[in-house]
């Protein structure tokens, strides 16, 4: 099974930190699953949540400040004194730390309270400038943003986040009018037929966030294609 370590190896790093990206390159990974957001100043940052607070010891959101700004917190201490002075990294920091590497990317883009529209096409640019479109692929809960990257590019690969219990689901995913590569469902709500008709379809099925083993070997019995883990390793 594909597995994508959840903002790096959260389980045992501060989430979306080079320490947590340096782990997943390290335990040779297939891939590495991060959240992508603008910066006041405009520059793509990997961070999941609109503020600061939960993981770092600065506040406010990362759209009312600068990258400069943002640099200045420590992104590391909150998980453990072992990773203190880690910074926020920019998406250029990590794309720079696996270009050479054999591992693939699912660039989750995040918004919210505000929408950048520019947001997808700064990460586009930012992929095509590191020749890492081959090995990348978008997901997103806002699939307005997938339809965006879609427009901007259509030959990326999308990946439709969800995570409430759809009906009529791929009617849904049809009607949007994007190519769809994979579904990611919050992984309580996969059931067979969903893999059937996904498979059908030809789109990959790929459940967030499987933490447990037992959950994970249900999923591999049932043909899940991937998992988004916080612990790949030992999900294997
Ligand atoms: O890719 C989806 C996974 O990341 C779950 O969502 O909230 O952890 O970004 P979240
Ligand atoms: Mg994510």
């Amino acid at each position: 099974m594909y597995m994508m370590a959840h903002r790096g190896i959260s389980g045992h790093r501060p989430e979306n930190t080079m320490a947590s990206f340096r782990e997943a390159v390290k335990q040779k990974v297939d891939c590495i699953e991060l959240d992508v957001r603008l910066t006041k100043d405009g520059v793509p940052v990997v961070c999941h949540d609109a503020t600061i607070r939960r993981t770092s010891n600065g506040k406010g959101f990362i759209h009312q400040l600068t990258l400069k700004e943002l640099k200045k917190y420590d992104f590391g201490s909150w998980f453990s004194e072992e990773y203190k002075g880690e910074r926020i990294p920019t998406f250029e920091e990590v794309l720079e730390l696996v270009k050479d590497e054999s591992i693939n990317l699912n660039i989750e883009t995040k918004n919210g309270p505000v929408i950048p529209e520019d947001l997808e096409a700064k990460t586009l640019d930012l992929v095509y400038r590191y020749h890492m479109q081959e090995r990348v692929m978008y997901s997103s809960f806002d699939h307005f943003s997938l339809k965006r990257l879609y427009k901007l590019d259509s030959s990326a690969k999308v990946g439709f986040v969800f995570h409430m219990n759809l009906i009529n689901l791929f009617d849904y995913i049809e009607n949007t009018g994007v190519p769809t590569f994979s579904i990611h469902p919050n992984h309580f709500y996969i059931t067979d037929e969903m893999i059937q008709e996904a498979h059908k379809r030809g789109i990959k099925v790929n459940a967030y966030t499987v933490n447990n083993r037992g959950w994970a070997d249900k999923y591999r019995h049932m043909g899940v294609d991937g998992l988004i883990t916080n612990y790949p390793a030992e999900m294997k």
